[in-house]
């Protein structure tokens, strides 16, 4: 091989690298030409050159707004002066490139900001914002942004319904690290699952860097499009501090100013209400600090009190409950837990752990299957990932973990309906790892569900108020994990242990039947019953529910007399 442009040092480098893949290859007997080991390794192409804006839009990224049925906030990024900064929008057509729209069909609107970020690469990046306004609700629209020569694509969105309807949204815990090459799968996943969610939030630590312009460029390469017709709500983890808040936050978040009011907590602490849901983030960042720790309690209980929405889902960094080491955040568990018990939250999301975990107070237990409290979760959609530790932090303080992972990266898809809302966490290939069905009543009243598997629809899950009656004493029964109306079979099984023996009338193996029942709207069962004149004392019974979905078993009851 001749290489007359190379140097001579980089020549005889050349030839021993050569020499050295030779004898790699027969080492591992793989079917590699050598050649391809005879080149020095190409040098790393600069973040600076990979990451420069130009006068082209890129990191588009829509915001919510408080008013996302007739508004949205669209930023990007781009060398463009402020005088130029705009954007177009329209019905969404069928058509374009050939077919213009019709006269007057496009609005032109100037950004309302454009802040040079200076950044750690040597150049600024100038993030814009334009906010559309006077849009009609559930409808589907059409923008793009530029200075008016340089334009991006067109991208769709399509604002809320004015009033509930379903929709589905996702949620990530930290995606912080390997952001350019193992989080980009798990977002263009997620997405794959749910093309048509309308929100995407992030519970913190976005970045590993607060001011890394390499790793902001990143994590806008690792979501592409999606973030230009999906709204985006995160909240900051302490890696989106360094020294104070990251410069980028609020320039790429112009999030709405409806927090507490403190300057420190502007567009890290807000709400939004979209579609019969109310997302509040919080900033658990400041748990040194007690006025802007007592500023966002008074706050968040007044934002859960007064709240007309069915469901409510708050979000913040630092996890009530820790699924890690010895990680503890006594200031959150103390000042935000009680709230969100005594106001009903239904999804508390959370990140920092870099592992999954999800439970709720043992208080709230129902049954192996069911409680009704808060559910409170722990995520990581990045690839660093920390140990659990045997969910020390939720025992000891009252709570339960039901489902935990370690070492893997995962995505949570949340579809929110009228009486339900379905949270099911996928890990990055798909499949299935974790989730419950919330199911609420007009009362307010609501279950928390697992959802159902072969295993967790068997075995004993009946409660029963005595295990000891004569006959003729009344028994009530109790059973959760319904479906809504679900049509329940009532059994009275003669067992010896557990064994169910010869029954009363010679009724088969599943008992005497009693009657029939429905599961309430929450999927509960009550069912009272009086102990039959023809059982024997001393003899011991079981209540065996039998439907659909469930065949559930009691404890024994003695008969005394
Ligand atoms: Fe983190
Ligand atoms: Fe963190």
């Amino acid at each position: 091989m001749n290489h007359p442009t190379l140097p001579e040092p980089a020549r005889r480098r050349h030839v021993r690298l050569a020499v050295l893949g030779t004898s790699a290859v027969l080492l591992g007997g793989l079917a590699f030409a050598p050649v391809a080991f005879s080149y020095a390794a190409p040098p790393k192409h600069p973040a600076a050159e990979v990451h420069k804006p130009s006068p082209v839009p890129d990191r588009v990224i829509l915001t919510p707004t408080t008013t996302p049925a007739t508004s949205q906030k669209v930023t990007w990024r781009a060398e463009a002066t402020a005088e130029f900064a705009q954007a177009e929008i329209l019905a969404a057509p069928r058509a374009l490139g050939q077919v213009a729209p019709p006269a007057g069909a496009v609005t032109k609107v100037q950004a309302q900001a454009s802040t040079p970020v200076n950044t750690t690469l040597g150049y600024a990046s100038t993030y814009h914002t334009v906010e559309f306004t006077g849009l009609k609700p559930a409808t589907r629209y059409t923008y793009r942004v530029g200075d008016g020569t340089n334009w991006s694509e067109w991208h769709d969105f399509t604002t809320a319904a004015g009033k509930f309807e379903p929709f589905s949204f996702i949620y990530y815990g930290d995606a912080q690290n390997y952001i350019d090459s193992a989080v980009p799968r798990v977002f263009r996943n997620a997405f794959a699952d749910r093309p048509q969610a309308k929100m995407i939030v992030n519970a913190g630590d976005l970045i590993n860097s607060a001011n890394s312009e390499e790793e902001w460029g990143q994590w806008y390469k690792a979501a592409g499009f999606i973030d230009s017709q999906i709204n985006n709500l995160s909240i900051p983890g302490n890696h989106e501090y360094s020294g104070g808040l990251s410069s980028f936050w609020r320039p790429q978040f112009p999030y709405p100013d409806n927090g507490p009011g403190n300057p420190e907590l502007k567009q890290t602490v807000y709400y939004i209400d979209y579609q019969g849901v109310r997302f509040i983030g919080l900033d658990s960042n400041h748990q040194g600090n007690a006025a802007l720790m007592a500023a966002q309690t008074a706050w968040l209980e007044k934002v859960l009190k007064d709240n007309p929405n069915k469901w409510t889902v708050v979000t913040f960094h630092h996890p009530v409950y820790s699924t890690t080491g010895t990680r503890n955040n006594p200031q959150v568990r103390d000042q935000w837990g009680p709230l969100l018990e005594k106001y009903g939250v239904d999804l508390v999301l959370q990140g920092h752990d870099h592992s999954y975990g999800r439970g709720n107070l043992v208080s709230a237990r129902k049954s192996i299957t069911v409680h009704n409290g808060v559910a409170y979760v722990v995520s990581v959609s990045g690839g660093k990932m920390y140990a659990l530790n045997n969910g020390e932090n939720w025992t000891g303080n009252g709570a339960e973990v039901r489902s935990s992972s370690q070492n893997t990266q995962l995505y949570q898809l949340i579809d929110v309906a009228g009486d339900q809302i379905r949270f099911e966490a996928r890990y990055a290939n798909g499949e299935h790892h974790d989730g419950f069905l919330i199911r609420k009543n007009a009362r307010g009243e609501r279950t928390v569900n697992e959802l159902r598997t072969p295993e967790n629809t068997v075995g004993e899950q009946v409660t029963v108020d005595k295990t000891e009656a004569s006959r003729w004493d009344k028994v009530t029964a109790t059973a959760y994990g319904y479906d809504p109306g679900e049509r329940v079979r009532v059994h009275l099984r003669e067992t010896r242990g557990k064994e169910a023996v010869a029954q009363h009338g010679g009724h088969g193996r599943d008992g005497v039947p009693l009657g029939e029942a429905r599961a309430d709207e929450l999927g509960r069962l009550s069912y009272t019953f009086r102990m039959p004149p023809w059982v024997r004392r001393g003899s011991t019974h079981l209540v065996y529910l039998s439907s659909e979905n469930q065949k559930i078993t009691s404890p024994l009851i003695t008969v005394t007399r």
